[in-house]
């Protein structure tokens, strides 16, 4: 094949901004203080660090060094990668196909979900969803809004759809302008500017006080002590270990793919170990101290325990776009932070999605030869086609449908095959001596026995309760109601197309060029 200069990126700040960016996202801010709260509150910290060290830390440093080392290769993505690492193996690169799927199908709903924290972050400016006071009320804007219900405040989807419209497109034009030109340039002042909002948020909150003068224990101390005060009972139940579990895939964005294709465009002399290590740290900064400051803290302050306690259970979604917007209008300067606040979450949004649609375009890039203007824009009118179902039947399960197989099924399915991959059959020496090749940071030896026991089994242990207790559930559609069944059916026959097409593209590919490894 003849050698064509891959994209590189700027600088070694500019990949870590641009991994952490992968990995900060909606996730930190929204879903981690509901998963804390929900299980066990400071008891959750116990399997979240286990997971941290035994699954999302090792996971990093094998998607970095996997990464680089394709990249020496020319593959940015599973399917060459995994090729190279098991050349004699004719079917390992299919395997390769979940890591461009996975997060292409997380890319068609996440950016419709981001596109909701622009609008809101219009809305808080200009006071749009000040007329609406309560829970109830707040709800009902969210609904409308997404076209679920009609009432005062819109009565269709096409306010929604203008939203979607501009983040689609700034999405697209990141990727356009390429690895440094387009998304380390936009990371490098996304990330900054996300770190102060969060910042400033989680100072206004934790110096609230007690709104409430009349319930003086209903204060920002006691929010705190809500969230972390430990129910060690907790640890007893197999789903706590489980949901610590997944939040760390999902909150540093491993299991994914889009870390090993960030990764391929380093050169071979760059270091990996201390990068990707300062991308984790980054990311639970962010998680752990911001996350876990802003949005259970206001609740508790403004709800009580017992408001707290149902917020959290009503899920990420209401306690970011109804009960945040509520709290905002409640506080001085409540449109500056409710402003603030949406613009965070957009600005971690963004840094995520233009990670998760990478893949797709270097898998054209690298493997068809396919210009990454002309890539792009192959990618944009796909994704754009596919983001529909999830925009327009919202409220029908595609998107619970889409982030099952997507957001935390192939996760554990892509992470299991990737570290037995590069420990097991690439071999955990020449896996070791890949990692620490420029490595600025030695890796503690006993990470040679994780990566190589610990690491696959507690992943295999993961994959196997997923498929008996939801995979199955989920198969069978146990917890669709009839009238969404058709469309969850749908969902269900465009992700097999996605997965047979790339497998196609993948055997085209192969069978189109003289592989050299
Ligand atoms: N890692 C990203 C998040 O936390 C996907 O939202």
């Amino acid at each position: 094949m003849a050698a064509k200069k891959r994209q590189a990126w700027g600088t070694k700040l500019g990949i870590i901004m641009a991994v952490a960016g992968s990995a900060v996202g909606l996730g930190n801010f929204l879903r981690f203080p509901v998963q804390a709260a929900q299980n066990g509150g400071g008891a959750f910290m116990i399997p979240y660090f286990v997971s941290l060290l035994l699954l999302g830390i090792p996971l990093m440093w094998i998607e970095w060094s996997l990464g680089r080392y394709g990249g020496g290769f020319e593959h940015g993505t599973a399917p060459g990668i995994f090729h190279t690492l098991w050349e004699k193996n004719r079917f390992i690169k299919y395997f390769g196909v979940i890591g461009i799927f996975g997060p292409l199908v997380i890319f068609i709903y996440y950016t419709y979900i981001e596109s909701w924290t622009l609008a809101y972050s219009f809305f808080a400016l200009t006071g749009k969803y000040a007329g609406a006071t309560g829970q109830g009320q707040m709800q009902s804007f969210l609904n409308a809004f997404q076209g679920l219900e009609k009432n005062q405040f819109f009565d269709s989807l096409w306010i929604a759809y203008i939203f979607f419209l501009i983040t689609f497109f700034l999405n697209i034009t990141v990727i356009y302008y390429g690895i440094k030109g387009g998304i380390e340039r936009f990371c490098k002042i996304a990330m900054p500017a996300l770190f102060i909002c969060g910042i400033l948020l989680a100072v206004r909150v934790l110096t609230l006080g007690a709104p409430d003068p009349a319930k003086p224990d209903w204060n920002s101390l006691n929010g705190l002590g809500f969230l972390w005060n430990p129910d060690l009972s907790a640890l007893k139940d197999p789903k706590v270990w489980l949901a610590a579990a997944g939040q760390i895939f999902f909150t540093l964005s491993v299991g994914i793919g889009v870390i090993l294709t960030y990764a391929s465009y380093l050169s071979k002399g760059d270091d990996v170990t201390l990068s990707g290590l300062t991308a984790v740290s980054t990311n639970e900064f962010a998680e752990v101290i911001l996350g876990g400051s802003i949005v259970i803290t206001a609740a508790f302050s403004f709800f009580g325990p017992i408001g707290a306690q149902e917020v959290a259970k009503s899920g990420a979604f209401n306690l970011g776009f109804v009960t945040m917007p509520l709290i905002f209008q409640n506080i001085s300067f409540g449109a500056f932070f409710g402003f603030i606040w949406f613009l965070m979450l957009f600005l971690a949004g963004v840094t995520s999605s233009v990670s998760l649609a990478q893949p797709a375009v270097a898998f054209m890039e690298d493997e068809f030869d396919i210009s990454r203007k002309r890539a792009v824009s192959i990618l944009g009118i796909v994704c754009f086609i596919l983001c529909q179902p999830a925009i327009f039947f919202l409220g029908r399960g595609v998107v619970d449908e889409l982030d099952f197989w997507g957001g935390t099924f192939c996760l554990v399915l892509f992470a299991t095959i990737e570290t037995i991959l590069f420990t097991w059959i690439f071999g955990i020496d020449k896996a070791w001596e890949e990692m620490h090749h420029g490595a600025e940071l030695q890796i503690p030896k006993i990470y040679k026995f994780i990566m190589r026991y610990v690491t696959p089994v507690f992943l295999l242990v993961i994959l196997c309760w997923y498929l008996f207790s939801s995979g199955i559930d989920m198969l069978i559609m146990k917890n669709v109601s009839p009238e969404n069944k058709p469309f969850v059916l749908g969902t269900r026959i465009m992700l097999l197309a996605i997965l047979i097409g790339l497998a196609l593209a993948v055997k085209f590919a192969w069978r189109g060029k003289r592989r050299t490894k």
